[in-house]
């Protein structure tokens, strides 16, 4: 039966034709299906005499049957090569070398955080930490400033729905001055701490903003004077910016913690606001009525303090113009600090 092995080269090569799965199933019926090639020779057996319809089954079935076999051969092929180009398409080429993480950068102040402890701390000052959650007594009446004072108003602040020992509402810290009663009580003169933090106003502006940084400066002992605050304070200066050409001021001023007080400007050396000058600190000669707050005799202990805006230090070190270029969050800036 030549026109059997002619139908089974047929379907070899419709089957090798077919380029997928759907296409070799449309070959598959043209052999196999119910009007199928090979079908139709089943049905003919019918009209063959018995004895010839034994043999001619046999080869018809073993036609049958390669035909199965190449279907279920290319069936494999199709499916091998469709998982190939997948494999292709979505192959990780793992010699690359790696994409890497960005590598994160100091913030410009932190970075002065970090150097303003570096140099206190290596004259021999403590570092302190303390509450941003204050209470009302710690931020104003221990520092001489009763209530109804007036120089309250000058710090409005963010109250918090707790209330202090005195009934009072808490509060975000305005100053980090708090922190000279808090490590005062604790500890024995001679007293020598820095204490920087976060601290809060209702401010906002190109110099002042919400949320803002002071680090606090304390040095009581039986014998510390102004020129001693001079001295360290103009020191710390040098080092912080690296010269001892700047142009500092010590400009008389008032705040009820100390007496006497003085504010101390510095003039920008660069960027656009070279030539102006800015307030950085706050300091005087620790009022008696805080030292007694602190739970030390006046007539013993003197000393100094400061509150200096981090910020502002951090402004004048890089000629930066406007404070809210820190918390902006914009890549562009605080990359060129990394
Ligand atoms: N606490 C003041 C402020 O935030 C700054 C200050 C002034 C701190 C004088 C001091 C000081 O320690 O002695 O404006």
């Amino acid at each position: 039966m030549e026109q059997l092995e002619r139908i089974v080269e047929r379907a070899h090569a419709a089957f090798q034709a077919a380029g997928d799965p759907a296409a070799l199933e449309n070959a598959k019926a043209r052999f196999l299906g119910k009007s199928g090639e090979l079908t139709a020779q089943l049905k003919s057996l019918g009209a063959l005499a018995p004895e010839e319809r034994r043999s001619a089954g046999a080869r018809i079935n073993a036609a049958k049957e390669q035909i199965e076999r190449a279907l279920d051969a290319r069936r494999a092929q199709l499916a091998d090569s469709r998982l190939q180009a997948r494999l292709a398409e979505e192959a990780i080429d793992v010699t690359l070398p790696a994409r890497g993480r960005g590598r994160g950068g100091v913030h410009p102040i932190t970075r002065t955080w970090q150097r303003v402890e570096a140099i206190f701390g290596s004259i021999g000052f403590d570092i302190a930490d303390g509450p941003e959650i204050e209470s009302d007594w710690y931020n104003f009446t221990a520092l001489n400033n009763p209530e109804n004072h007036p120089a309250r108003s000058m710090q409005d602040t963010f109250y918090v729905d707790l209330k202090d020992a005195q009934g009072l509402p808490a509060l975000l810290r305005t100053h980090t001055s708090p922190m000279q009663v808090r490590y005062a009580r604790m500890h024995r003169p001679p007293i020598k701490v820095i204490a920087p933090g976060r601290t809060y106003r209702v401010d906002s502006d190109a110099t002042h903003s919400p949320m803002f940084h002071q680090v606090e400066g304390l040095w009581i002992d039986e014998d510390v004077s102004f020129a001693d605050l001079k001295g360290v304070y103009t020191d710390f200066l040098h080092r912080f910016f690296e010269t001892d050409a700047l142009q500092v001021r010590f400009r008389p001023s008032y705040f009820p913690f100390t007496e006497p007080s003085a504010e101390i400007d510095m003039q920008f050396g660069s960027g656009p606001l070279r030539g102006r000058w800015l307030e950085i600190s706050g300091a005087g000669q620790v009022h008696p009525s805080v030292v007694r707050n602190f739970g030390l005799d006046p007539e013993r202990c003197i000393g100094f303090a400061f509150g200096s805006g981090l910020e502002r230090l951090t402004m004048l070190r890089y000629g930066i113009d406007d404070l809210r270029l820190f918390f902006d969050g914009d890549l562009r800036f605080l990359r060129q600090f990394a």
